[in-house]
């Protein structure tokens, strides 16, 4: 058969709302043109995030009743631990309550004052506890990730070059490197083994741990059994654990791949520094053996993170994303190709060319998605992760705009990604008319959270 189905079937379901066009409207003014602003009611199908929105298998609910909330030294720690190592074969394994707090913690210890951290391309909220260290952020993507619509397969990998002269010149700075797999902000693609190995060298030649930001690495390795050469006959687990073999550590936020709605961890081979981390996680988190999460969250990412690697999981899910990804290319809308692992990620730079990246592409067809069809998405474009340049007050756009539609884990179906694609078509053909925003109120830090915006008019003529 050449139909790739779901390989489950539905035991429990939960209604969404459908609204008239007047009732979005009317949320979403309410919300100050934020999506975030929204409430679940007035969303038909929610692509905001893939984090913490999948749907839980009937073993893992069974996992929750078997969930062992002793303070100290609990049943369900172990069982956690042992999937968490039998998965990445790291031997210390710190629960957090999510992939942020695994973050927060690891920055505190090794982050500060004159200090770089490279990545591929840091995730927001890793860029934030960098930042918050005192340390630097600093992203190091790969040439052809700037291409959004060539089809080179691992547009996620690290630029090793720039990293192996920031080594050269300033390794002492450096007191780790990491490798986000996928690269979410960088649109979900992913990274290959042979990137992530050269990058291992780099860092054992100027003695610097390299770690992952583990939050997508059964996707990860399944785009890199799909594209790798000689990764075709290998299992997912088995291409995990290669992975996770290069590396001194992970950060890991369990609510991707860890198929839970809730929880992370920090998992890594160097006892002292677990030392240290533990005794910070008792001041922040709780006891090493729940840090900040009930003993039943722990059950249910233990059996998520085995769950994960099937093979017709990973399939199903990867075919879902590269259905609408294809569909959405022959009809001329651009997207971010090749398809990721968790998400669509459509280009508001060409989709809406007259709209300048001071008026928030991104933000505006957002707007528009939901306006048109009840479809929440998110904004990965200058209102996330541009600066305001603190000299002059203006804004530095980030290298692009996208508007990212991420997929929940086993959440939708066929026909919702078909209803999705009609609403893209719909905002598609009157992209012309689509006006941008400014931003009329934000905070300082994470501003997409909470920033509120304003429409600007649509100019005569600029249309393309
Ligand atoms: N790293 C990456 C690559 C992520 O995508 C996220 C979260 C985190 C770290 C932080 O994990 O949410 O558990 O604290 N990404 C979500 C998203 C929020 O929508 O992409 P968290």
């Amino acid at each position: 058969m050449r139909t790739i189905i779901e390989p489950f079937r539905i035991k429990s379901v939960e209604p969404i709302r459908r609204t008239t066009r007047l009732e979005r409207e009317k949320a979403l003014e309410l919300a100050h043109l934020n999506l975030f602003g929204l409430h679940t009611d007035d969303v038909l199908i929610d692509l905001l995030t893939d984090s913490g929105t999948g749907a839980m298998s009937s073993e893992q609910w069974a996992g929750i009743m078997r969930g062992d909330e002793t303070y100290a030294g609990a049943k369900s720690f172990d069982r956690f631990q042992a999937s968490v190592r039998d998965v990445t074969g790291f031997e210390h394994v710190i629960p957090t309550h999510q992939g942020r707090s695994a973050e927060h913690l690891l920055f505190g210890l090794v982050g500060g004052n004159g200090r770089t951290i490279p990545n591929n391309t840091h995730f927001d909220t890793t860029r934030a506890n960098i930042e918050l260290s005192g340390a630097r952020a600093l992203d190091l993507p790969c040439v052809e990730s700037s291409d959004l619509s060539s089809d080179a397969p691992f547009k996620g990998d690290i630029d090793l070059v720039a990293l192996e002269r920031l080594l050269a010149s300033e390794s002492g700075r450096v007191p780790l490197a990491m490798v986000t797999i996928t690269n979410n902000a960088g649109g979900g693609q992913p990274v290959s083994y042979a990137n992530l190995l050269a990058a291992r060298d780099l860092c054992r030649r100027f003695r610097v741990p390299l770690f992952l930001d583990a939050c997508r690495f059964a996707e990860n390795a399944w785009l890199v059994r799909q594209r790798e050469p000689g990764m075709e006959q290998r299992s997912p687990r088995e291409i995990a654990r290669m992975f996770f073999d290069l590396a001194d550590g992970c950060t890991m936020s369990a609510k991707k791949d860890g198929l839970a709605n809730i929880g992370g961890f920090v998992a890594l081979r160097d006892a002292s520094m677990a030392e240290e981390l533990c005794t910070r996680l008792v001041v922040t988190e709780g006891f090493p053996t729940y840090g900040g999460l009930a003993g039943r969250d722990l059950e249910a990412i233990a059996i998520g993170l085995q769950e994960v690697l099937d093979p017709d999981y990973l399939e199903y899910r990867q075919a879902s994303i590269h259905y609408v990804v294809e569909r959405l290319r022959a009809r001329g809308v651009p997207v971010v190709r090749p398809a990721g692992g968790h998400a669509i990620f459509l280009d508001a730079k060409s989709f809406l060319r007259h709209v300048g990246p001071h008026e928030y592409p991104g933000q505006a067809l957002a707007i528009e998605l939901y306006l048109e069809g009840g479809v929440r998405s998110c904004e990965i474009g200058s209102v996330m992760l541009g600066r305001v340049d603190p000299g002059t007050r203006a804004l530095v756009p980030a290298r692009h705009e996208l508007v990212r539609l991420a997929i929940p884990r086993r959440t939708y179906t066929q026909s919702h990604m078909d209803y999705l694609l009609e609403v893209v078509d719909a905002v598609w053909s009157r992209r012309d008319g689509i006006a941008g925003v400014r931003i009329s109120k934000c905070p300082a830090v994470l501003r997409h959270f909470r920033a509120e915006f304003e429409r600007v008019a649509v100019r005569d003529g600029a249309a393309r």
